[in-house]
């Protein structure tokens, strides 16, 4: 066989061996015996010497052609073992984090955590975009930015954690995110807030310095109380199970114009009166209003063009509630006892 003829075998030979290979070791191996230092290509090429000046060129050419071509299916059997590796593993470790998970071990969702999946589920079904709530922030976003200057008296109804030195503060309340929230967004805004806040509070049955709220704020053009009223009720009505009725009575907060506190009707008795409401019939839960139009100036929003409301639950409160829970202590006290019951 001349050397032309064996070069364009080894050629052949090695493109249909290289194809069907499909582990990296054996293409290693393989490689070293085809295009190593001592490979067949060297081999058949120490049969250059006995050729003519001319008929060296023109072979050397066609080897060096062909070590090319081998390379370069070499290079691409590689990357295609490879990729055929990742998607073996995709494929075998794959896990659907969608499926519904069992509790067959024994262990319990807290109650703060069951409600607030609870409020988050009820308020996607209604278009709300969730976003998580800052535990330190800024003065301003605390503040600020709620029209709540330095010198307002309101500041006092927040007793502050403040951090030494950096002008930041442990959030006070969920209202910490309206300023962000309506400077990122461009309306229609619908969002909830649920985060974690702290005050320096005395701690006694219904008092901790660390609790949990839920924010809520829609913008809009031509968003009024009504809005704020059907929002509430439908969201109560799910978390308690039945339908409720509320009620509004002025309340002040710098963020709102008007403000209001909103009752529920007492989802224990349906209003008759009971041991829960005090025998009234109602049961004062969450604070809420029109949004100042400070608060959406501040925000980039021009409150001549659009209007919104915002209310701050307190799930602490509302899982008491719903759970008959009388010691807001014990959300936060690893009793076993306790969280065994949920
Ligand atoms: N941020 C208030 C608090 O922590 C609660 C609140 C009241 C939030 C009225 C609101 C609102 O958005 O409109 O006491």
């Amino acid at each position: 066989m001349s050397l032309a003829d064996s070069l364009s075998s080894l050629r052949a030979e090695s493109l249909s061996a290289i194809a069907m290979l499909s582990s990296e070791e054996w293409l290693v191996d393989y490689r070293n015996e085809i295009l190593g230092k001592n490979g067949k290509l060297t081999e058949i090429l120490k049969g250059l010497k006995s050729l003519s000046d001319e008929e060296k060129r023109g072979v050397g050419k066609h080897a060096n052609e062909i070590r090319d071509e081998l390379s370069a299916a070499f290079d691409d059997r590689k990357t295609r073992i490879e990729l055929a590796d990742i998607e073996r593993a995709i494929a075998s470790e794959y896990a659907d984090v969608t499926i519904p998970y069992s509790r067959t071990d024994g262990s319990h969702v807290h109650p703060l955590a069951r409600v607030r999946d609870e409020i988050e589920d009820v308020f996607v079904r209604m278009g709300f975009r969730v976003y998580e709530s800052d535990e330190v922030t800024t003065e301003y976003a605390n503040f600020d930015a709620v029209n709540v200057p330095a010198t307002h008296p309101a500041r006092d109804m927040q007793d502050t954690f403040w951090l030494e030195g950096s002008g930041n503060v442990l959030a006070t309340q969920t209202s910490c995110m309206q300023n962000h929230i309506l400077r990122t967004n461009t309306p229609p805004i619908r969002a909830i807030i649920p985060g974690r806040v702290f005050r320096n509070e005395a701690i006694d049955a219904t008092h901790e310095n660390t609790f949990y709220q839920v924010e809520g704020m829609v913008v809009d053009r031509g968003i009024h109380i009504g809005h704020l009223k059907y929002t509430l009720e439908t969201m109560l009505s799910e978390i308690f199970g039945k339908p409720v009725r509320t009620r509004m009575r002025p309340g002040f907060f710098p963020f709102v114009e008007p403000g209001v506190e909103v009752d529920s009707s007492c989802p224990f008795c349906d209003g008759v009166g009971c041991r829960i409401c005090k025998q009234s019939g109602w049961i004062e839960l969450v604070p809420a209003g029109l949004i100042h139009p400070n608060v959406l100036r501040e925000g980039g929003i021009d409150p001549e063009v659009y209007s919104g409301f915002a209310f701050g639950l307190g799930m602490n409160r509302l899982a008491m509630l719903k759970y008959g829970v009388d010691n807001i202590r014990l959300f936060l006290d690893p009793d076993i006892d306790f969280l065994r019951q949920f």
